[in-house]
């Protein structure tokens, strides 16, 4: 059992944060996390219900306190921001937005830009100047070439305002940390999904949306013809097979963080929570397919459309997923040797992407789907 500190954490309502704040009350430590009431739930409901999922009975080391990143000093009063100064010895940086959409650039810039500005500026105010911060592997953007953990704006363009925003919060780290005033570690996530060995899942973003979609479409079409078991659905998806998605299941990403944070080198240091193996697009479509019990959807280019002009599905489907569709296209290598070489010899490995683990994944969320018709 690690020696229990007293951590500051933002976004325990999310994927990430809730997993880690189990975690991390689990492992015995003390967890003031800063969370934002819903309109008829206070924060302090928000955050147990959520991190009751991962598997937490007692929240006697959980504190809440209600607040918003976007806002100077994160909206937290003065005593309050007085008492988590005085007693906080490291904060985690989980709480972001994730959306995609253009239109929303300004309110994106504001979470994730601003608000990274507001952690920082409680974070310089502590003892000990202890930063994790979780970005993503996406920061590099269009790039077509090997990211490494080394590089962050190497002059790339960005697929979405979430990139961009994540890749700026990533520099004003690296020059506060340069510039001495405080000890960052960043944690860059690929595409995180369920956990490795149940394929369970609390948060449905990216490919789980993308998963929803299908089976909305093929909901519709087993009620009217109810007989069939696989229906075929002719569905032209606008993607490159050969091209790839990165997956990481959500227990290699906490354990990986959780142990890379406890060592002492790596303050400074950047790390690609990746899989080293990349899932080609042409592998994991069909898997899920199988798992939806549906044939006939394929990827194709650009030019399929030309030929052939999009049917109403198509176009439907498109639209509903434009902002994922951005990634079936190719995304950038993640050289994530810091990460591997940091948990060497510690037994955390990022799993394959076998068959059996897409089945898995996608299993559970169709089941989780399923039962709540
Ligand atoms: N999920 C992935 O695949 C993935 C991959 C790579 C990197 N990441 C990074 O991992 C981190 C966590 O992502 P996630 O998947 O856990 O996202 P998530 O499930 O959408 O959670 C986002 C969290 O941020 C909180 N938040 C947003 N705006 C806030 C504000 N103004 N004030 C306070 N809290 C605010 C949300 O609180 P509410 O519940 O109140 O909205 C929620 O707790 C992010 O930095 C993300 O960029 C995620």
């Amino acid at each position: 059992m690690p020696h229990p500190r007293n951590i500051f954490l933002t976004g325990a309502t999310g994927f990430i944060g809730s997993h880690l704040t189990a975690r991390l009350l689990n492992d015995g430590h003390h967890v003031t996390a800063l969370a934002r009431p819903s309109k008829n739930v206070s924060a302090r409901e928000r955050v147990q219900n959520i991190v009751s999922a991962p598997g937490v009975t007692r929240f006697e080391h959980l504190h809440i306190l209600e607040g918003d990143i976007s806002l100077p000093h994160l909206g937290l009063s003065d005593t309050a921001r007085a008492e988590v100064i005085s007693s906080t010895e490291e904060v985690w940086h989980c709480a972001a937005s994730l959306s995609f959409e253009q239109q929303n650039r300004t309110e994106i810039f504001r979470m994730n830009v601003d608000g990274t500005r507001h952690v920082l500026d409680l974070v310089k105010q502590l003892k000990g100047r202890r930063l994790h911060h979780v970005s993503t592997a996406y920061i590099a953007g269009n790039r077509s070439d090997v990211a490494m953990e080394t590089e962050i704006d190497v002059g790339q363009s960005f697929k979405n305002p979430y990139e961009e925003s994540k890749c700026r919060a990533e520099i004003m780290i690296a020059e506060a940390h340069q510039a001495d005033a405080i000890r960052a570690s960043v944690y860059r996530p690929s595409i995180v999904i369920g956990d490795s060995k149940s394929g369970r899942v609390t948060h449905f973003h990216g490919v789980y949306a993308f998963i929803r979609a299908l089976w909305t479409a093929l909901e519709r079409l087993r009620r009217r013809t109810p007989q069939r078991d696989f229906i075929r659905l002719p569905l032209r998806v606008l993607g490159v097979e050969n091209q790839t998605l990165n997956f990481v299941p959500i227990d290699y990403v906490i354990d990986g963080m959780l142990e890379i944070s406890g060592r002492p080198d790596s303050a400074g240091g950047t790390y690609h929570l990746s899989n080293p193996l990349p899932t080609e697009n042409r592998f994991w479509l069909p898997s899920i397919c199988r798992i939806l019990r549906v044939e006939g959807i394929q990827l194709v280019g650009h030019g399929s459309f030309l030929k052939s002009p999009m049917t109403k599905l198509e176009s439907l489907f498109q639209k509903q997923m434009a902002f994922y569709y951005q990634y079936l296209q190719g995304e950038p290598r993640f050289d994530c040797r810091g990460a591997l070489d940091a948990l060497r010899n510690t037994g955390i490995e990022c799993p394959p992407v076998t068959v059996e683990f897409i089945s898995k994944m996608a299993g559970w969320y169709v089941d989780f789907l399923e039962a709540g018709i």
